[in-house]
C-alpha cells in the first residue's frame, strides 16, 4: 500500500525567551498561578525581524536537512497558520520561494490550534492520490502579534514558533512506516468561545484573540478523548500499543486529563508546554521535533498526534515511524 512516510523533522523558535516572572512585571499575574493552572514556565516571542514565514522557512530547512532531501523535489507545501504574514498570498508560497521549490502546490490551511492535524491529513491524502511525491507539512505561528497584552487571561498562555515534517509517498507493507489513520472534526456552534475580534471582511483590522478558557478546557478533554478512540478503532490498535502521544500543547492539565481518560501512562506523552507555551498550529510539530531529536521517538514507534482549537476544530493522526 502507499503511505505517507515521515522522512525528516525540523523546528524553529524566536530568539527571545520570556519567563512568567517577566510577564508578571507587565500584567497582574504570577509565576505560581501560571505554573499551577497551565504548566507553562516560559515562551518564545518573535522580534521585529521574525515572522511566521521566517520561522516556517527555518523549520522547513532543518526538516529537509534531516531528511537529506533537496528542496527542488518538494511538490507540495501545506502550511497551517492563523497568523499569516499577510492576508494573502499564502505564507506557504513564501516558504516555497525561499526554498526554491517552485512549480508544485503550496497553500495555507486555517484550523487554528488543530491546523497541523488538518495540514497533515490533507497532505497525506494528496500524496496518496499521486498529486505529489514529497511534501512539507508546516505549522507556524506568531500569536504574540494577536494577543491583547493587557488581558492576563490570555496573554500568558501563548508563544511563537514553527515546526515542519517532510513526508514522502512510499509503497510499504501493512506493518510498515507512514500515516496509518487520521480523523478530523469541526463544530462551528462554538465559534464564540475562542476567536479573534477582527479580520479583513469585518473590522478591516487584524484583531485580538479572545477566549473563554474554562469552557474551551471542558470541550477539549471530551473531544480529544473521543477522536483518539476513533483513530485507534480505525487503525485496529489499542491504546497500550502506542509508544508516544504528541499532543497539542495548550495546558498540562488537559494533557493529564486526556491521558487518564485513555489509560495512557503520562510518561508516554511528549510535553513541551512548559518551555513553548501554546504555539497553536506549531505546537504539535515543535513537540514532535523535540522528542525526535532527543532520541525518544525511534524508528518503528507508533506515534499519535492530536489537537483541539478554535472553531471548534479537533483531530488526531496515528503514524508509524
Ligand atoms: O489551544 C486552543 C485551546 N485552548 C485551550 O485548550 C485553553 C483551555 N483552557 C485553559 O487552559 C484554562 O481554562 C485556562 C488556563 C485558560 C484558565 O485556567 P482555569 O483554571 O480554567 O482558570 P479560570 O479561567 O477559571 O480562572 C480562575 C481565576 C479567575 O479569578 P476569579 O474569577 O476566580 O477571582 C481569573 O480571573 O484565575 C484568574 N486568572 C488569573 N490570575 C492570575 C485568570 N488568568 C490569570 C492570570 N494570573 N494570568
Amino acid at each position: 500500500m502507499i503511505r505517507s512516510v515521515i522522512r525528516g523533522s525540523g523546528s524553529a523558535l524566536p530568539k527571545r525567551r520570556v519567563t512568567n516572572a517577566e510577564l508578571a512585571e507587565q500584567v497582574d499575574t504570577s509565576d505560581d498561578w501560571i505554573v499551577e493552572r497551565t504548566g507553562i514556565r516560559a515562551r518564545h516571542i518573535a522580534g521585529d525581524d521574525e515572522t511566521t514565514s521566517s520561522l516556517a522557512i527555518e523549520a522547513a530547512r532543518k526538516a529537509l536537512d534531516a531528511a537529506g532531501i533537496e528542496p527542488e523535489s518538494i511538490g507540495l507545501i501545506v502550511l497551517a497558520t492563523a497568523t499569516p504574514d499577510q492576508t494573502f498570498p499564502a505564507t506557504a508560497t513564501k516558504v516555497q520561494a525561499a526554498l526554491g521549490c517552485n512549480g508544485g502546490v503550496a497553500f495555507d490551511v486555517a484550523a487554528v490550534c488543530t491546523g497541523f492535524l488538518y495540514a497533515l491529513a490533507t497532505a497525506d491524502s494528496l500524496l496518496r492520490t499521486g498529486m505529489a511525491k514529497r511534501a512539507l507539512v508546516i505549522g507556524a505561528e506568531t500569536f504574540s502579534r494577536i494577543l491583547d497584552w493587557e488581558d492576563r487571561t490570555t496573554c500568558v498562555l501563548f508563544g511563537d514558533g514553527a515546526g515542519a515534517l517532510v513526508l514522502e509517498a512510499e509503497e510499504v507493507a501493512e506493518d510498515g512506516p507512514g500515516i496509518i489513520a487520521s480523523r478530523l472534526h469541526a463544530d462551528g456552534a462554538h465559534n464564540e468561545l475562542l476567536y479573534v475580534d477582527g479580520g479583513p471582511s469585518t473590522t478591516g483590522t487584524v484583531g485580538k484573540l479572545r477566549m473563554k478558557g474554562r469552557e474551551v478546557f471542558r470541550h477539549a478533554v471530551v473531544n480529544l478523548s473521543s477522536v483518539l478512540n476513533e483513530v485507534l478503532e480505525e487503525a485496529g490498535v489499542s491504546s497500550d500499543e502506542i509508544d508516544w502521544v504528541v499532543p497539542h500543547q495548550a495546558n498540562a492539565r488537559i494533557l493529564d486529563a486526556t491521558a487518564r481518560k485513555l489509560n495512557l501512562p503520562v510518561e508516554k506523552i511528549v510535553v513541551t508546554v512548559d518551555q513553548h507555551a501554546n504555539t497553536s498550529a506549531a505546537s504539535v510539530p515543535l513537540a514532535f521535533d523535540t522528542a525526535w531529536r532527543d532520541g525518544r521517538i525511534k524508528p518503528g514507534d507508533l506515534v499519535m498526534f492530536e489537537a483541539m482549537g478554535g472553531g471548534f476544530t479537533w483531530g488526531a493522526s496515528l503514524a508509524r515511524m
